[in-house]
């Protein structure tokens, strides 16, 4: 069998905060991934007494594994892997450590941009080659380029235009063809796609995930060092129709129900939502905001069929509360997943 260069380690961590992923009170990340499980994470010292493991150079490791090459089942009517690959995305868990690639140095000025790998994983266990997929709030694309990754066909929607010139910068320095974006506040741009009577395959997002974080994240005595301390950070923009600047969380749960009442039409009967959500602390308070979707989401049509944690390596962590009492650190994302109709 042909060796395999598996990158060590990885420097640079892309996920929600990536661009202060090196921090002092995270974990030390000394890992690679591994080809035997799915390009999971695994510690340098167990993947060197994995029988694959071959050497180490200063910058590599070469593993021996390859994976098999299986055909998924002819009556799959939902995706195109084969039953390991199957069984992995039904874990309720997932944790990843993607190094920066597909123009992360671009992406990385939106504040919440996701790895086009993770989303590649969703769209694989959701579609086939060739359908289509709808991303509401695409900020810089990193769905879109997921869908490029695999071969679907994928449309974006974001209100700030300049993520959309951002997206189209990367695909051109990274030699990806670009989708289709459309500028504007998703729920006017939802009513239209369904009076044209646009059908999607699957509908996967990464909406605001709440009201402005800048409410949500820690006061008092830590604000000045640890509140937005980003280098390259964007603000959220001005537009009153951005998410982000709803006042209260009723108001996002309200929107939020409003966009899953306009998705429905658009989407194919019993067709899939995924949708990426973080948990908030506000106000002394864990608020599971993924919960409350999932609920909310219920009233108008979808029902809840699970929710994966999604464990980014690399996610800061900050001292709230210590040495005085339990606050969080929300290192995890939520991905619910909601089929239309039973
Ligand atoms: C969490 S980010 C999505 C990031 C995206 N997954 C990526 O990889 O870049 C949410 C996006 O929704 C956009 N947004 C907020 N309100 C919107 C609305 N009403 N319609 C469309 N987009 C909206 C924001 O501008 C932001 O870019």
């Amino acid at each position: 069998m042909d060796a395999r260069q598996v990158k060590l380690p990885l420097d640079n961590i892309e996920g929600e905060d990536t661009e202060n992923a090196s921090s002092s009170l995270n974990e030390i990340l000394f890992q690679v991934e591994c080809p035997k499980r799915y390009g999971q994470p695994v510690d340098i010292t167990a993947c060197q007494k994995c029988k694959h493991f071959v050497e180490t150079a200063t910058s590599s490791i070469k593993c021996s594994f390859i994976r098999p090459l299986r055909q998924p089942r002819e009556n799959n009517t939902m995706n195109e892997l084969e039953g390991n690959e199957w069984l992995f995305f039904t874990k309720s868990v997932l944790r990843t450590s993607y190094r920066s690639e597909y123009g992360h140095k671009l992406r990385k000025k939106h504040y919440a941009n996701k790895p086009p790998r993770l989303m590649k994983h969703i769209i694989e266990f959701f579609t086939k080659s060739g359908q289509r997929v709808l991303d509401p709030f695409a900020g810089v694309g990193g769905t879109l380029i997921g869908a490029s990754l695999c071969g679907r066909k994928a449309t974006g929607i974001e209100i700030e235009k300049k993520w959309i010139d951002t997206y189209h910068e990367v695909c051109k320095s990274e030699g990806i063809d670009t989708q289709e974006m459309v500028v504007g506040d998703c729920r006017e741009v939802l009513r239209e796609f369904a009076d044209e009577g646009r059908i999607f395959d699957h509908i996967t997002t990464d909406p605001p995930y709440s009201i402005a974080l800048e409410k949500t994240m820690c006061t008092d005595k830590y604000k000045k060092d640890w509140q937005q301390r980003r280098t390259n950070f964007d603000k959220f923009s001005d537009d009153s129709r951005d998410l982000r600047n709803l006042q209260t969380f009723d108001e996002y749960y309200d929107a939020m129900e409003e966009v899953g009442k306009l998705l429905s039409p658009v989407l194919k009967e019993k067709g899939y939502l995924s949708m990426i959500i973080r948990d908030s602390y506000y106000e002394g308070e864990y608020l599971p905001v993924a919960y409350e979707l999932g609920e909310r989401m219920k009233n108008v049509g979808f029902v809840l069929k699970g929710i994966k944690i999604w464990y980014g390596t690399g996610a800061r962590v900050r001292p709230y509360g210590y040495p005085y009492s339990y606050v969080p650190n929300i290192v995890h994302q939520n991905i619910i997943i909601l089929r239309k109709g039973k």
